[in-house]
């Protein structure tokens, strides 16, 4: 598979990184604003060709799928313009800013006959089988707390005036487009869809929200979602049962996961796992869709209908809190 990449920031680095880890996927071109830019990463990475035009790109008889990390507001546009020209997208998450968005692209795909899907790792990560197989082992599970602050590296520049895309309403940032997608991927990926949502949010004067909460209520759960780019947390996550409790340190990687009961406590995944190894599961994933093209596969299914899942709960709290876009 000869795949291009959209961006060229450290998330692109990594994916690229990932991606090596992936037996026939071949990075075979990069896309950048800037011609500086575009051959220094090309180089950088092994690239055979760069491009300045998406235009270009996009009518490369080479690329048969692309990679695309551009700041949030860009992805539907990029993603259409590619899947009319008849390449496979992975797009980083938030694939779309809204659901409707979403429902259009894996149409078009589907029309195409070609892959279009979410790069979220969580997800696609062992980890995750493992988490669903832990479920089962805590019995009844009535409440479930999600937590992810991360403050952001952005947050400083931010404060001195700049005007980072993460802290732009503009580029369809905040936290919860950048974080709290993780929280509500979990959610959505493990419990479906609430029946309802009671949303939180603050913004900074950019109009970016710094931070939120959410309360997703189930027939027979309650799950509290926190997410913050303004600050940090240091408690985990927790999936509570009444025969135990699974502990997760980071909800975005799925790492440092715990069983814990009131007889024993031991760790399931480990707290420290090399970025490759998370990130090569979503890479993977896209390769074996685009060379099996089996839009009948369980996995495919349940990506797409989480996906669209998570885009209707952000639909919500954006709704609910009169975020700016
Ligand atoms: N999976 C993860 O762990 C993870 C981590 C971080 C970010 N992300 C996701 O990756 C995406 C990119 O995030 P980021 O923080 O890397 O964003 P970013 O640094 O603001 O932008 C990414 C790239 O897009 C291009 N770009 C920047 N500003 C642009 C503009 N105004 N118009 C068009 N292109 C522009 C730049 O490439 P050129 O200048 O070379 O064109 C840049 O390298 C986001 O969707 C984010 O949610 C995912």
């Amino acid at each position: 598979m000869n795949y291009a990449t959209i961006g060229t920031s450290w998330i692109t680095e990594k994916f690229i990184s990932a991606a090596k880890c992936v037996e026939d996927m071949k990075l075979y071109a990069v896309y950048s604003r800037n011609e500086y830019t575009a051959r220094a990463f090309a180089e950088k990475h092994g690239a055979e060709k760069y491009f300045t035009s998406l235009e270009d790109l996009a009518n490369d008889k080479n690329t048969d799928s692309v990679y695309i990390a551009s700041p949030n507001a860009f992805h539907f546009e990029q993603s259409k313009f590619l899947l009319e020209h008849s390449k496979n997208v992975i797009c980083e998450k938030p694939a779309t800013t809204t659901k409707e968005q979403m429902e259009y692209l894996i149409k078009l795909a589907e029309e195409k006959n070609l892959v279009y899907t979410e790069a979220i790792m969580s997800v696609h990560t062992n980890a995750f089988d493992t988490l669903k197989e832990l479920l089962c082992q805590i019995g009844r599970i009535r409440s479930v707390n999600l937590n992810f602050c991360q403050l952001s590296s952005k947050y400083p520049a931010y404060l001195e005036g700049k005007n980072p895309n993460i802290f732009n309403p503009e580029m369809h940032t905040g936290c919860l487009m950048d974080i709290g997608v993780y929280n509500l991927y979990i959610a959505a990926a493990l419990f479906g869809e609430p029946d309802k949502i009671l949303s939180d949010a603050h913004f900074l004067e950019s109009g970016a929200d710094s931070n939120g909460c959410a309360i997703f209520s189930y027939k027979d759960k309650s799950i509290s979602l926190l997410y913050s780019k303004t600050g940090q947390n240091y408690a985990p996550s927790e999936i509570i049962g009444d025969k135990g409790t699974i502990s997760i340190d980071s909800i975005s990687q799925l790492t440092g996961i715990d069983f814990i009961s009131k007889e024993t406590k031991y760790n399931v995944v480990p707290y420290e796992l090399d970025r490759d190894t998370v990130m090569s599961g979503e890479a993977r994933f896209f390769k074996d869709m685009v060379r099996s093209k089996d839009f009948t596969n369980p996995k495919y299914i349940f990506a797409t209908q989480t996906a669209l899942t998570v885009r209707k709960m952000c639909d919500i709290i954006r709704q609910q809190n009169s975020f700016p876009f």
